[in-house]
């Protein structure tokens, strides 16, 4: 794999633009993560206030900078509004990353979530050279396992017990699309 880039990459699909978050993005980023729809089957630390935001809009920045993974916003092309995110939270080995992504409800069933993930599979081959993009999805989690069918990604099996969260254990579904 090659290291992530010093310079932010700005990413851009047919409708839609990854650009790097900034702290401006602090209302729209707790918009979205305070609505329990979104929250549902992706767990994050609940969000209460813009400073919050802004801290993990901060906490991606030093993640970006030490190497350690990459979270773009999202936004309608040419638009300022944030309506989602979507990254690499973690290189658990040089060769793998582990995708996330979310979006804000009102922009749900259009599609766009699938072209964000066919842009970061591109990036995450082509340009990290990656050789196994994985994402890990709870069970019930339908609307998510159908962006990954149609980007090619496979379900490899449950991991009992995977995932704790707030004193409880989860299964997880392990997806993953590898580079041929
Ligand atoms: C998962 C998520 C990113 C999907 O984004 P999106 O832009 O709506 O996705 P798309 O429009 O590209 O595709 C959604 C697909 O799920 C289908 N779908 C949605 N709800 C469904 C349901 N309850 N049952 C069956 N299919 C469902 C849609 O019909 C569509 O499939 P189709 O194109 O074959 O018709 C979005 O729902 C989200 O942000 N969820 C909350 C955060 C989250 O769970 N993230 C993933 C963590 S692993």
């Amino acid at each position: 794999m090659h290291p992530l880039p010093n310079i932010f990459p700005q990413l851009h699909t047919p409708r839609l633009d990854l650009v790097e978050l900034q702290p401006w993005h602090a209302a729209d980023l707790l918009e979205l993560f305070s609505d329990p729809l979104v929250t549902q089957y992706y767990h994050v630390m609940p969000l209460k206030t813009e400073l919050d935001a802004e801290r993990v809009i901060s906490y991606f920045y030093h993640r970006f900078k030490d190497h350690l993974g990459i979270r773009w916003g999202i936004t309608l092309q040419g638009q300022s509004k944030l309506i989602g995110t979507i990254g690499f939270n973690s290189f658990p080995q040089l060769h793998r990353g582990v995708i996330v992504y979310a979006l804000a409800h009102a922009y749900w069933g259009q599609g766009y979530m699938t072209e964000a993930i066919l842009e970061l599979v591109r990036y995450g081959f082509r340009e990290l050279e990656l050789s196994r993009i994985e994402a890990e999805v709870m069970p019930a989690n339908i609307s998510s396992e159908r962006v990954l069918l149609k980007n090619g990604f496979r379900q490899e099996g449950t991991l009992k017990k995977w995932m704790e969260w707030e004193g409880r254990l989860f299964d997880i579904n392990m997806w993953a699309l590898v580079r041929e």
